[in-house]
């Protein structure tokens, strides 16, 4: 389903140059749960993101289904990040000026994705929270709001940077539940996470060491 080929991102920091990313090949079928750790500044969010058509990495190619993301005219793309990925960021990325279903509401492209957003409010415990805006929210509300936005839209690929860090072990194992669903109904889950306990739902686990895959 998704076919990354030798990819490669540097960032200039300053006069240096900084390697997020280097030589990167790996392939993601549909059925996979894919976890991704690694130290702090391993790359893991860089790769992440090229996955996601959102960083598009000096070399080496993105494939999906056959054909590389950042080689398509910019509908071709944005049809990619609108409806085939699903993106939980590791610093939430809500938008501040919306409620909580306003901020669901907007990751949604046809009507019927309007009708199970009530459902998935029930099944995260934010019913009573619909209204409010995410400075009013704890932590792991606002990251069961990504999640809620990440699948509302049914995309094929799940991509969660972090979806537990900063949360409690009760609140985690049902952030984590809920990605286990989206896997079993058949959607494909890459997953960043320092978290054993995440990485434990995976089926396979990849390891990145300064930009480069090690396990
Ligand atoms: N936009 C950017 N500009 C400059 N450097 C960047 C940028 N994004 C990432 N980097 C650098 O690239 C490296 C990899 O960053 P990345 O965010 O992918 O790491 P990570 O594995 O997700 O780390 P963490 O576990 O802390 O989230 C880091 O050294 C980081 O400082
Ligand atoms: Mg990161």
């Amino acid at each position: 389903m998704l076919e990354i080929n030798n990819i490669s991102k540097r960032y200039k920091k300053g006069s240096e140059e900084f390697t997020a990313l280097e030589n990167v090949s790996l392939k993601i079928e549909k059925s996979d749960y894919m976890a991704v750790t690694g130290a702090s500044g391993a790359g893991k969010s860089t790769l992440l993101h090229a996955i996601g058509g959102l960083v598009h990495p000096d070399s080496g190619e993105v494939l999906y289904k056959g054909r590389d993301i950042y080689k398509q005219k910019s509908k071709v793309t944005d049809e990619y990040r609108k409806k085939h990925v699903g993106f939980m960021f590791q610093q939430f990325h809500l938008m501040p000026y919306l409620t909580v279903l306003d901020n669901i509401r907007l990751a949604c492209y046809e009507k019927h994705q309007l009708h199970s957003i009530n459902n998935y409010l029930d099944k995260c415990s934010l019913t009573g929270l619909k209204n409010k805006y995410p400075s009013e929210l704890s932590v792991g509300e606002k990251q069961r709001t990504a999640f809620i936005r990440a699948i509302i839209s049914n995309p094929d690929i799940l991509l969660a940077d972090e979806p537990t860090g900063n949360l409690d072990p009760a609140n985690s194992s049902i952030l984590m539940s809920l990605v286990e669903d989206f896997h079993k109904n058949g959607g494909t889950v890459v997953l960043v996470s320092h978290d054993p306990l995440a990485a434990k739902y995976a089926n396979r686990i990849i390891t990145l060491e300064k930009g480069r895959i090690v396990l």
